[in-house]
């Protein structure tokens, strides 16, 4: 067996690094964006109030994804906040939530002085349990947030009934996970639940550094995402008031007109994303002990998940260390921890010292979702995915897999 380069071999891939979404070979930024901010800089105009890219990217957005309104703002975690707004919660009460996602999906949460409730996810994708989620749907609970983990559609359907049923909201946390069809073709990621959020984040499947954009097809709601990105204000009265509480989460012209060019590539990206990741899915199906996402012909590969079997915490760590020393930059569990088990949720670290609203009305101890704790803490290792991968970088990323996983896990 070959001997793996964390400890001293040869790495499959030396001094050549993958396509990544930090650097300009794992984007899709072109001559178009470049023109697109020219364009914006010569016309002198770089506030969306006023200008006309910003609201031209919400038209097609929202066109794109299938729903009839969506609402621009500065970041996914920007996005969520607007969408939880838009639901109103009374202070203290309860929003479901994955404990398997980023920090963007939870903190806006307790923004709007409302509680996280961390429902268990399924073993093999990390979404969120419907059954889980329906054992802790209360009196309290106002909304449900669906993340689509790596670009694997979350059971959205299944979801939208419960809350359906429990007359709550459910919000889609799509930054993972764009033109995803949440079942063969049916509905896209972001056109199930009442409110669709999605990050333009550097890593994201289209980036313009930071953005972030919410979809609704509820007039009202519309109304109210927009007036909590831009303080309250009615624009379309043509009256300076501050209607209620809100904040500035505007877009810039800049960014919404490269977010218009990054838009336009944004099928093809998806598309050489899922021809990469078949390409890989065949190279390593059947090696012993590995589990691969379903793809129901769904999954958008943000990140390509792979499920390993009898390793420790220690094991799934290694794992990840040594594909990253064969030069496919792999992470073990995808989180340090679950999101319930961070500082600021456990201490918690709110409001002063007050920790307002969790402390005396939420526990997040050890244990809380042992699906999601096995697959941070023993299962699931990710490896970034890219539209940039050449048919040789695939092949060199199956030989990686196969190399540590033989060593590590199957030998
Ligand atoms: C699932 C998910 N939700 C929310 C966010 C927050 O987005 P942003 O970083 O744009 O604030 C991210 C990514 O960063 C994410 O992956």
């Amino acid at each position: 067996m070959r001997t793996l380069a964390i400890h001293g071999g040869t790495p499959v891939r030396a001094g050549r690094p993958l396509p990544s979404a930090l650097e300009a070979s794992g984007r899709t930024i072109g001559p178009e964006e470049e023109a697109a901010v020219l364009r914006v800089l010569r016309s002198g105009m770089l506030s969306s109030v006023w200008g006309t890219e910003v609201a031209a990217l919400t038209e097609e957005f929202a066109a794109l994804i299938g729903a009839r309104y969506a609402v621009a703002c500065s970041s996914g975690t920007a996005a969520v906040h607007l969408a939880v707004a838009a639901v109103d919660p009374e202070p203290g009460d309860e929003i479901i939530v994955p404990p398997i996602s980023d920090m963007g999906s939870v903190t806006p949460i307790i923004a709007q002085n409302a509680v996280p409730v961390f429902a268990d996810v399924e073993p093999g994708t990390g979404n969120l349990d419907p059954d889980a989620v329906a054992a802790l749907i209360g009196p309290r609970t106002r909304a449900v947030v669906a993340v689509h983990l790596f670009g694997k559609p979350a059971p959205v359907a299944r979801l939208r009934e419960l809350t359906d049923r429990a007359g709550i909201l459910l919000i889609e946390d799509c930054a993972q996970a764009y033109l995803a069809p949440v079942r063969p073709g049916g509905p896209l990621a972001g056109a199930v639940g009442q409110l669709g959020c999605f990050s333009l984040q550097q890593y994201k499947h289209i980036t313009t550094g930071d953005g972030g954009l919410v979809t609704t097809d509820d007039p009202e709601l519309a109304l109210r995402l927009r007036r909590f990105a831009d303080k309250g204000w009615p624009r379309e009265t043509g009256e300076r008031a501050y209607l209620s509480f809100a904040l500035n989460y505007r877009m810039t012209e800049l960014v919404g007109a490269v977010a218009r060019e990054q838009l336009r590539k944004l099928p093809a990206v998806v598309a050489r994303r899922r021809a990469g990741a078949a390409a890989f899915a065949g190279g390593v199906a059947g090696l012993p002990g590995l589990g691969l996402p379903p793809d129901d012909g769904d999954h958008v590969y943000w990140y390509f998940p792979l499920l390993v079997d009898g390793l420790d915490e220690a094991g799934l760590r290694r794992y990840a260390a040594a594909l990253t020393a064969e030069g496919v930059p792999a992470l073990g569990g995808y989180l340090a921890r679950p999101l319930y088990a961070e500082p600021v949720l456990r201490q918690p670290l709110t409001y002063g010292s007050s920790g307002y609203p969790l402390r005396g009305r939420a526990e997040y101890p050890d244990g809380l979702c042992p699906v999601a704790e096995d697959l941070v803490y023993r299962r699931l290792v990710v490896v970034p995915w890219n539209e940039n991968y050449s048919e040789d970088d695939v092949d060199d990323i199956v030989a990686a897999v196969t190399k540590v996983h033989t060593a590590l896990v199957a030998s």
